[in-house]
């Protein structure tokens, strides 16, 4: 493209730049020397004029394009040129708790990602952040379009949409695969992965025991972290506070995905704020009978014990059944147990502290999600495994004692917004904290560290 000869830099990366987006290396300008900030901005100004015009003349083969970002680019230059000068168009300006955070996002073909949006499934189910992170980026203040400013890089692989077309659950055989293929794409194509061996790429592995991708934890223990992973960063709703095979990796805990619409559409039709007949629910499989498979049995048979225990109980609402509308039941419940499956996490953490039912977290030494802001001793119960028969005896004690207290502190709605995943960043949602937990990682950056050597080499 003749685009490329009037880039002001010549790195020598241009002739990658097909694959990467039209208006990248307008960024470039806006972290630069403050003494010509405003010469600079009107220059992009024209650039961009320029090269939207010729974009919009060459266009042929182009990506999506992810929408309004050149409107707020020049907002955000203005802004960050005065310090004084209050923010105001943008809802989200926490850029400064981001630390100037720069992340690039691989634009890989659709095989890898977008193909699986054709099962409308794969945006919507409980391993879908690794699609609303991915499409939370597209649209955020943090991208770069410029992989030569970026602190971390983004690749958007999406594993956790091949349905099985028996029972309906993602199958996740072809994970390694697909991710081993796209990191040899990405470190073929672009100098960036193999000048940091990977250690500043971010990927997601939002299924049960994280990058090990595996169901069954003594497979994904067996087959570990793949190789081609274990420099980087992986964010996954797996964790526990003990040493794990599956979380040998610099890894953030992320809450599971429910959709932020379903819990407003529930939160519409449910008298959220109103009386709660339902004092204990649990609504999931529990199996009277549970299979020994290779030696481990479902949720360690805890579900098993809260059914024989419980069942007939009436301050205990249990259903083994799916049922669609079932978070209306949550909104119904004063208490929501949330015990362990194969996995210790389960969206009904996110779905009772979305509806303000107390969860009772039922998971030895689970690691919840974004643990520095959400503070999960105050808004839930935690029972463990062992004492699962004492249930009722504990819930009684909680409710006669400090449930009202429990019950405010969940009211709060920065704990609520910060474990939905939006489909645009917004300030303290789980995307920003996914955010703010790299930007305390920028030791990691291979740009940041150089920036910071060259400051040294400046005082
Ligand atoms: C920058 O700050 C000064 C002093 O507070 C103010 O007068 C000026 O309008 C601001 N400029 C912009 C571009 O916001
Ligand atoms: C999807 O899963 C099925 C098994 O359910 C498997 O046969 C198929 O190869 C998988 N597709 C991909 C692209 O990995
Ligand atoms: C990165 O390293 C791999 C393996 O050594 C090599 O095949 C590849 O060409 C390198 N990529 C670049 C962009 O140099
Ligand atoms: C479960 O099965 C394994 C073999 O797969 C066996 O070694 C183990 O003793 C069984 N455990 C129980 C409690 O039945
Ligand atoms: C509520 O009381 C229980 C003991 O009954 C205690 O374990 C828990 O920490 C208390 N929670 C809060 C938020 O005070």
């Amino acid at each position: 493209m003749a685009l490329h000869k009037t880039a002001p830099n010549s790195r020598g990366y241009y002739v990658k730049m097909k694959l990467l987006h039209k208006h990248g290396r307008l960024h470039h300008h806006q972290e630069k020397n403050c003494f010509y900030k405003y010469y600079k901005w009107l220059l992009w100004l024209s650039l961009s004029l320029y090269f939207f015009t010729s974009y919009l003349i060459s266009n042929n083969n182009t990506p999506k394009q992810p929408p309004s970002l050149k409107t707020t680019h020049g907002s955000r230059t203005l802004i960050e040129s005065n310090n004084t000068a209050p923010p105001q168009s943008l809802n989200y300006l926490g850029h400064g708790s981001l630390k100037n955070l720069k992340v690039f996002v691989y634009d890989l073909p659709p095989k890898y990602n977008t193909d699986w949006l054709s099962n409308e499934r794969c945006s919507k189910h409980l391993f879908a952040s690794e699609v609303a992170i991915h499409r939370a980026l597209l649209t955020s203040e943090v991208r770069t379009f410029d992989p030569y400013e970026a602190d971390f890089f983004f690749v958007p692989v999406y594993v956790s949409c091949n349905f099985s077309t028996i029972n309906g659950f993602p199958a996740i055989g072809h994970a390694r695969s697909l991710i081993a293929s796209a990191v040899n794409l990405v470190s073929s194509e672009y100098p960036f992965w193999n000048r940091s061996r990977g250690s500043d790429h971010v990927f997601v592995a939002s299924h049960d025991f994280g990058s090990c991708f595996h169901t069954l934890e003594d497979v994904a223990v067996a087959d570990g972290v793949p190789e081609i992973m274990r420099n980087s960063i992986v964010l996954q709703t797996f964790g526990v506070v003990h040493d794990h095979p599956c979380q040998k990796v610099e890894h953030v805990v992320i809450p599971p995905y429910i959709s932020p619409e379903s819990v407003q559409d529930t939160m519409d039709n449910s008298p959220v704020n109103g009386r709660r007949d339902i004092w204990v629910f649990f609504r999931g499989k529990m199996e009277l009978h549970p299979k020994n498979v290779s030696g481990r049995f479902y949720s360690k048979k805890v579900r098993t014990m809260i059914w024989r225990k419980f069942n007939g109980d009436r301050r205990f609402y249990l259903q083994r059944h799916r049922f669609a509308g079932y978070q209306s039941e949550i909104a119904r419940s004063v208490f929501c147990l949330c015990p362990l499956g194969w996995a210790p996490w389960s969206p009904r953490l996110v779905e009772s502290v979305a509806l303000g039912c107390v969860p009772v977290v039922i998971a030895d030494g689970i690691q919840l999600p974004f643990s520095s802001v959400v503070k999960w001793s105050e808004i839930s119960i935690t029972v463990a495994e062992k004492d699962v028969g004492r249930l009722a005896e504990i819930l009684e004690r909680v409710a006669a004692t400090n449930l009202s207290t429990i019950q405010k502190n969940l009211w709060d709605p920065a704990t609520r917004r910060a474990l939905l995943f939006n489909n645009q960043v917004g300030e303290g949602d789980a995307t920003w904290q996914v955010l703010h937990a790299l930007s305390e990682k920028l030791e990691r950056s291979y740009r940041a560290s150089r920036v910071s050597r060259q400051l040294d080499f400046d005082t």
